[in-house]
């Protein structure tokens, strides 16, 4: 436990289910106030609100946007300020891609995947640097080992994850002066939606399953006591880092 997220304000975003709903709950749990971003399944983000104001520690609202959009991110970040008049942590979870081989990226999928998956990261920061003026703030993105190492038919997600990760490094950089630490989480694979998506995912989490040291692939908890640890104070001197949360798998051959 975090005695120190206490009233604290978030926004998480893509956080109706998978790794965003265990964090938007996790960093509640700690207390902290959340906003459960989702762009197109309410009931589902309704249903995260319900549980984390039911449990009486940190409250929640949902609010719709989709982080791809420069419009929606007006909107998200001006319902932050309406709700807590100012923001503490920000979690850029949602990544939306086109997964696929890379030689068949049309430019509508680049331009969808790095909208998405990678500008909003810088997108959602500047928007947030001025509601974390008080000298105290997190930003942590969201990875995956494809932005380093080739996935089988990951296609233009790895290039996004591979700008997200540098966008991070960089925002930790510029941001570090103003007390707004800067990180990130690269999770390995978890059997959720978008993991789903990728062509062969059958194999990818099979694969998974018998090569994790750890003997089990992770699940979302795993990846939002990554964050919770990340937004504390102890991680204050960890700058533009990844935390690799995965078991084991990518240090085995
Ligand atoms: N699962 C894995 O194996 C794995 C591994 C490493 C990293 N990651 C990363 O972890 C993050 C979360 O993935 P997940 O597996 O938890 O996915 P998930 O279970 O499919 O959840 C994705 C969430 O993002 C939201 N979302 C998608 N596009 C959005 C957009 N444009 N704007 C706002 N919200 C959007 C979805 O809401 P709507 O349905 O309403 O759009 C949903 O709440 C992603 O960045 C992913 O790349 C996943």
């Amino acid at each position: 436990m975090y005695p120190e997220l206490e009233g604290k304000s978030a926004v998480v975003t893509g956080s109706s289910r998978g790794f965003g709903r265990a964090i938007a709950e996790r960093l509640a749990s700690e207390g902290a106030n959340v906003i459960v971003n989702y762009r197109r399944s309410k009931t589902e983000a309704m249903e995260v609100v319900e549980t984390i104001n039911a449990r009486g520690r940190g409250r929640a609202t949902a609010v719709r946007a989709d982080v791809g959009r420069e419009e929606s991110l007006d909107a998200l970040f001006e319902e932050a300020e309406e709700e807590f008049g100012s923001l503490d942590i920000l979690v850029a979870n949602a990544a939306f891609g086109v997964p696929g081989q890379l030689l068949e990226t049309t430019v509508r999928h680049w331009d969808v995947t790095m909208h998405a998956s990678a500008h909003s990261l810088l997108g959602m920061a500047q928007r947030a640097l001025p509601l974390m003026s008080n000298g105290w703030g997190r930003i942590i993105s969201i990875t995956s080992e494809g932005g380093q190492r080739v996935l089988p038919s990951y296609g233009v997600v790895g290039v996004a994850k591979a700008a997200l990760e540098a966008l991070t490094r960089s925002l930790a950089v510029e941001l570090a002066p103003k007390g707004i630490v800067v990180n990130g989480v690269l999770a390995g694979i978890a059997d959720t939606k978008s993991a789903r998506r990728i062509p062969g995912a059958d194999d990818l989490i099979t694969e998974a399953q018998e090569r994790t040291p750890a003997g089990r692939i992770i699940v979302p908890d795993d990846v939002a006591n990554a964050v919770a640890f990340l937004a504390s104070d102890q991680a204050s001197m960890v700058v533009g880092q990844f935390l690799v949360v995965d078991g084991g798998l990518t240090i085995v051959k």
